[in-house]
């Protein structure tokens, strides 16, 4: 194989070859979306949460095709996979938890012996299975188990229109396996196609291209899809049930149940900007359309970046578009992340401390410098405040680079990797100025698009492409100390003090027994919750009482406005914002809100534990199975006996 020209890079990308003996790589990186993108071979590439040994077999291709069964909350058909193996490979493994499976053949439907290891608590099973010496595709014949740790089943009361049932997946990090047999690693990146079979009625959306019109005949449909594009395996989606769409542009359009669709839809109205904005930062939108699907209020996060398809919580409608950076966020994922995607989740920050970053770029580009700025310093906060429940500065989890051997896959998913990655970027950026940073970045995007990247092969190319033997500036950007060293180095560089002087002045006032701002009515969300978050969490009932009088805040419709209210009244123990924290709790689903407020209560025995015992019962069947696993965990459901309201 020919590896001139690629030089640095090449050493750490040994084995970017086809894993097959007799394949010829002579494509240089740029045709990489063409060919099978490459297996990296370094220890830190090595992905410690799949089964798969994807140098002697990998899957190249996964053609899904799946009948979708509401009342028995299963997906089950068949997944073909196309592989590349070595000649002499005697099996391939794959990721599987869960799954039941029927049956395993060849392309001549020859029975294939197959094995599902042992579960492990955090990776799941291997399903390992004998290849001939001519085996090129498999067949597997399976369903998926009605508790997939990937797939939630919405009866039609937990959605907003409360008529049709509804479903959707969430594939990162390694939740695809309860669902398709393949290897679920982000380095393995493949390409797939799907037909999904469902009641007619039912609308199915997935995270790729509908290659046409549905098909509907003797009471079911049938929704094709193809992802021409070699992806990892976290980013195959889907979503089924009772949709309205409405376009938002020329490339650009919104998903959602039709009780949701108009609100969603001018939320979203700056959305086709967005991604015109992100193409001048960082090149070519790569990926086709770029339409969103606002989910049931059950959606787990705030948005998933699924290619050609983000998937949000309907949490970010406040009615004043004030909360779309989550947007911004998302679509910046089409680079990063998508693009360029870790190769191992020890390396979440290149997917999210880089989006985190430029994301606040298309704000800026949109909003204007005011408004970035202060999400840059809300940004900086969240970043003290993680390093803080890291262990400290010392902290091994405030590592960039993570060991996450033995332990789960989402345990780097804390905001180190979103706040230190991206301050980490915009260090980098006021060192070398912006033109010459957001150069680096843009080809960064290119040399690295559809392929898996790790923090070694960021060093080595901001060396390479950006430092280029400046030793000086080698030396300010103190790049191994941001990567591989606990705490923040000490060339961060602090928003000034001036972004929210007026916000900060307004808190210490209100702690000091003054009364509740005025300005707060002109101020934007980001100013209050900045004003909000730097309050005392022990904050004296009359205090609580004033905020309550003059703004309301126990009935406010934005939500992370009134998260950020809860989290200080369940702190202070405020017996009046119960019913709205009750609300609020059971009236949608998202891990960043529910998390923290029920760890919060459940923690304070002898006020909160009593309320969250009562709550939690209502509020956990609309919980995603990711969020309602890890608040089972605090044995809420068996505490005592409900206590009157
Ligand atoms: N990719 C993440 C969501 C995710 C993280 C899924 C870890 C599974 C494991 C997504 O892009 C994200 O970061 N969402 C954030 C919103 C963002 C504005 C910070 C969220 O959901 O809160
Ligand atoms: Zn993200």
């Amino acid at each position: 194989m020919k590896l001139v020209r690629v030089s640095l890079l090449a050493a750490l990308t040994l084995g970017a070859c086809r894993v097959s003996d007799n394949t010829n790589n002579s494509e240089g990186p740029k045709t990489a979306e063409a060919t099978v993108a490459p297996i990296l071979t370094t220890p830190d590439a090595q992905d410690l949460h799949s089964y798969a040994r994807p140098r002697e077999a990998r899957v190249t291709h996964v053609a899904l095709d799946l009948s979708l069964d509401f009342e028995t909350k299963r997906l089950g058909g068949t997944a073909t996979l196309d592989i590349d193996r070595k000649a002499d490979a005697k099996e391939i493994v794959l990721d599987d938890n869960g799954l039941e499976i029927q049956s395993v053949v060849d392309a001549s439907k020859q029975p294939l012996p197959y094995k599902v290891g042992a579960n492990d608590q955090y990776r799941g099973s291997p399903l390992t299975i004998a290849l001939k010496p001519d085996t090129k595709r498999i067949v597997i014949t399976y369903k998926s188990a009605p508790d997939a740790s990937a797939l939630l089943w919405l009866s039609p009361e937990q959605t907003a229109g409360k008529k049709a049932p509804f479903m959707f997946s969430q594939g990162e990090s390694i939740n695809n396996r309860s669902w398709i047999p393949t290897q679920d690693s982000p380095a393995i990146r493949q390409s797939w196609e799907a037909a999904i079979h469902v009641p007619a009625g039912t609308t199915v959306v997935m995270s790729a291209p509908r290659i046409e019109q549905p098909i509907t005949q003797g009471g079911e449909s049938v929704f094709n899809f193809r992802m021409d594009h070699s992806v990892a395996p976290y980013m195959i989606a889907i979503a089924a049930g009772d949709l309205a769409f409405k376009s938002l542009g020329n490339r650009t359009g919104v998903w959602a149940e039709p009780a949701t669709i108009n609100a969603a839809a001018n939320e979203l109205v700056d959305t086709e900007k967005m991604v015109a904005a992100a193409e001048k930062l960082y090149g070519p939108y790569r990926w086709g359309r770029y339409d969103v699907i606002v989910l049931p209020p059950s959606f787990p996060f705030g948005g998933m970046e699924n290619p050609n398809m983000t998937f949000l919580t309907p949490t970010f409608i406040a009615g004043d578009k004030s909360l779309v950076s989550l947007v911004a966020h998302e679509l910046a994922h089409s680079w990063s992340g998508n693009l360029a995607t870790n190769a191992t989740w020890n390396d979440f920050w290149l997917n999210e401390g880089m989006t985190t970053y430029a994301e606040r770029r298309i704000v800026e580009e949109l909003y204007g410098k005011k408004v970035a700025d202060e999400q840059v310093a809300l940004g900086v906060d969240a970043l003290d405040k993680a390093v803080a429940s890291n262990g400290g500065p010392g902290g091994g989890d405030t590592r960039l680079h993570l060991d996450l051997k033995g332990r789960s896959a989402d345990d780097g998913t804390s905001d180190i990797a979103y706040e230190k990655g991206a301050a980490f970027l915009r260090t980098i950026e006021a060192n070398v100025g912006r033109e010459r940073f957001d150069a680096w970045l843009k080809g960064w995007f290119d040399r690295h698009a559809f392929q898996p990247v790790t923090s070694a092969i960021f060093l080595a190319d901001l060396r390479q492409n950006l430092i280029k033997g400046d030793k000086a500036l080698e030396q300010k950007l103190m790049l191994d100390d941001w990567v591989y060293k606990p705490g923040v180095p000490s060339n961060l560089v602090r928003p000034a003090a001036a972004v929210f002087a007026e916000q900060d002045k307004a808190s210490t006032a209100l702690a000091g027994g003054g009364t509740a701002p005025q300005a707060w009515a002109n101020w934007t969300t980001d100013e209050r919750l900045r004003f909000l978050n730097r309050l005392p969490r022990k904050l004296p009932k009359p205090r609580l009482d004033a905020l309550q009088a003059a703004y309301d805040l126990n009935g406010t419709q934005n939500l992370e406005v009134r998260f950020a209210w809860l989290d200080l009244a369940v702190g202070s123990r405020y017996d009046p914002a119960v019913p709205s924290l009750e609300q609020f709790l059971t009236s949608q689903g998202r891990g960043k809100f529910v998390r923290p407020l029920f760890k919060a209560l459940a923690k304070d025995v002898q006020w909160g534990r009593p309320i969250a015992a009562r709550i939690y019962p209502k509020a956990r069947p609309l919980y995603h199975p990711l969020v309602g696993r890890d608040l089972d965990k605090l044995g809420l459901q068996t505490v005592g006996k409900p206590t009157p309201k």
